[in-house]
């Protein structure tokens, strides 16, 4: 597969879940991808592996979301080793349950720390190496669109967050040539939310086909995003969930 020969792909977050199967996946088209992480220093190493055996180009950065000085300089090292970035995937997330009196401020800071505040820093550095054709692809959230149980009042204002943001900067890169959309998976079969987890039940019970996406389902989604079909989609929501329903 080819149709992102020659691209430069940084992907957040990318040493587990979603965000290596979305490596995996740019990677198996064709594009150079940089992998953020903030721990998993042997699984993004082992991703790396991977995907430089098989024949592709890929390099691991330790930066954590929450180091704002770290996010830019990840940036700064892909654009410097490749001279600039045609994709930026916003995928590294956190979700800290709590209802509204139970969260504290401090969890209120991690998660838009983590979720927003990263997306917007590593968007704006990333655009200044973006060329005509560029792509900004987030990872939003199906439960930014609805929320079924009590507990997610963080995680659904990041995410809710990312879709405002989303349709603002599709107008500012707009002029570039540069595409901004957002796609929420729903429930993805990850270490966050395993499909065989206590809470997997009742999310099928929502589903119109009652199966949990697993990671590569949003990485094809992703990567149809960042190809050459989608030149003309911008300021757009995805929404890969089976179907849920509240
Ligand atoms: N799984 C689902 O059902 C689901 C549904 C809707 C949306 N999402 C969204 O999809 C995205 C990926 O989720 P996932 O299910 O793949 O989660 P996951 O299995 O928990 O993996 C999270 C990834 O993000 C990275 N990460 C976490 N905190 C970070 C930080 N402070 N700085 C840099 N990287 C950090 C992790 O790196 P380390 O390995 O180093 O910790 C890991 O690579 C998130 O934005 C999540 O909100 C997931």
């Amino acid at each position: 597969m080819t149709s992102l020969k020659n691209k430069v792909a940084l992907v957040t977050g990318g040493s587990r879940g979603i965000g290596a199967a979305i490596a995996k996946r740019l990677a198996d088209e064709g594009a150079a991808v940089a992998v953020t992480y903030s721990q998993s220093k042997a699984k993004a190493e082992a991703l790396v592996a991977e995907i430089t055996k098989g024949g592709g180009r890929a390099l691991a950065i330790q930066a954590d979301n929450r180091d704002p000085d770290a996010v830019e300089a990840a940036v700064g090292a892909v654009a410097e080793k490749h001279g600039r970035i045609d994709i930026l995937v916003n995928n590294a997330g956190v979700f800290d349950a709590g209802t509204v009196t139970e969260v504290t401020a401090d969890d209120f800071d991690r998660t838009m720390d983590v979720n927003v505040k990263a997306v917007f820093l590593a968007t704006r550095a990333a655009a200044a190496h973006m060329p005509e054709g560029g792509r900004v692809i987030s990872i939003g959230s199906n439960l930014a669109q609805r929320v079924p149980w009590p507990g997610m009042s963080l995680y659904v204002l990041s995410k809710s967050a990312l879709v405002g943001f989303t349709k603002a900067v599709a107008r500012d890169l707009g002029p570039k040539g540069i595409t901004v959309n957002i796609v929420h998976p729903g429930s993805t079969d990850t270490d966050m939310n395993p499909a065989d987890g206590e809470l997997a039940g009742p999310q099928r019970g929502l589903m119109a086909i009652p199966r949990f996406n697993e990671a590569s389902d949003v990485a094809g989604v992703v990567a149809w995003l960042a190809g050459p079909d989608g030149r003309s989609v911008t300021g757009a929501e995805f929404t890969i969930d089976g179907g849920t329903n509240a």
